[in-house]
């Protein structure tokens, strides 16, 4: 019997050393495709003119994240016939390169908002925010009557874009210098509409110029 063979057979019949190697297998197979994540900070290239969340929509991210918009409303428009025709244009991966985490979510007890900005007014933002019953009778969505109370803190936002700048976002130091007077002011209620009249509207122009 060829030498390979012997080796094969012994390996074969020894269910724990068969589990070792393949566990040594799997591990550098995995090393080799996640390494090379941690090393690069985008795996995903922006789209030209995609730039980072300014200072007021970085808040109503942080808003929108806190309280569980994500639970009721996906961030992520598929590649259906019937999604597009809903709600516009499929949803692309370089859209989220700045979201930390990601909002793509699958729940849908209300609609997608991918593409939610620029669709109604901020008022209508604001007062669907704080009672959506108001606008939409038939709505379940909750109230969130103290994001209106809430002022934002430019010390914090500051802090938080330091942060994402470390983790390879492109914010200038002049910037994160201007960011509490950007957000002086203004409440999480402020914050959250900005950050929804944004959503799918940066990427729109990129997105026209064949850049996914
Ligand atoms: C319990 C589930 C639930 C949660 C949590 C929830 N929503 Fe909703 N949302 C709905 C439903 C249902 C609708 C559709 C009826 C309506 O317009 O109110 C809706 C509608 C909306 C719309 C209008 C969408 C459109 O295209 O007309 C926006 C914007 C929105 N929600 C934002 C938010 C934000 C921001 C939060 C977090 C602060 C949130 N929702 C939390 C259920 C929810």
């Amino acid at each position: 019997m060829p030498l390979q063979y012997k080796y094969l057979e012994k390996i074969e019949k020894n269910a724990g050393l068969l589990g070792a190697l393949i566990a040594l297998m799997v591990s550098i197979g995995g090393l080799a495709e996640i390494t090379p994540l941690f090393i690069k900070a985008h795996t995903v290239e922006p789209a030209p003119g995609f730039k980072p969340y300014d200072p007021l929509r970085l808040a109503g991210k942080d808003v929108y994240v806190r309280e569980g918009c994500y639970a009721c409303h996906s961030q992520m428009v598929r590649t259906l016939r019937f999604e597009t025709q809903r709600y516009g244009d499929y949803s692309a991966a370089s859209e989220s390169v700045y979201d930390r985490p990601f909002q793509w979510g699958s729940k849908r007890t209300g609609p997608d908002l991918a593409r939610i900005g620029g669709k109604y007014s901020d008022d209508w933002h604001r007062l669907h925010l704080l009672t959506p019953r108001q606008v939409v009778p038939e709505s379940n969505m909750p109230n969130y009557p103290w994001l209106a109370e809430r002022e934002l803190d430019g010390e914090d936002i500051q802090a938080r874009m330091r942060v994402l700048k470390f983790l390879g976002d492109p914010y200038s130091d002049e910037e994160i210098a201007a960011a509490p007077a950007a957000v002086k002011d203004k409440t999480e209620l402020d914050a959250l509409v900005a950050y929804l009249q944004g959503l799918g509207v940066y990427n729109v122009a990129a997105k026209e110029a064949g850049h996914e």
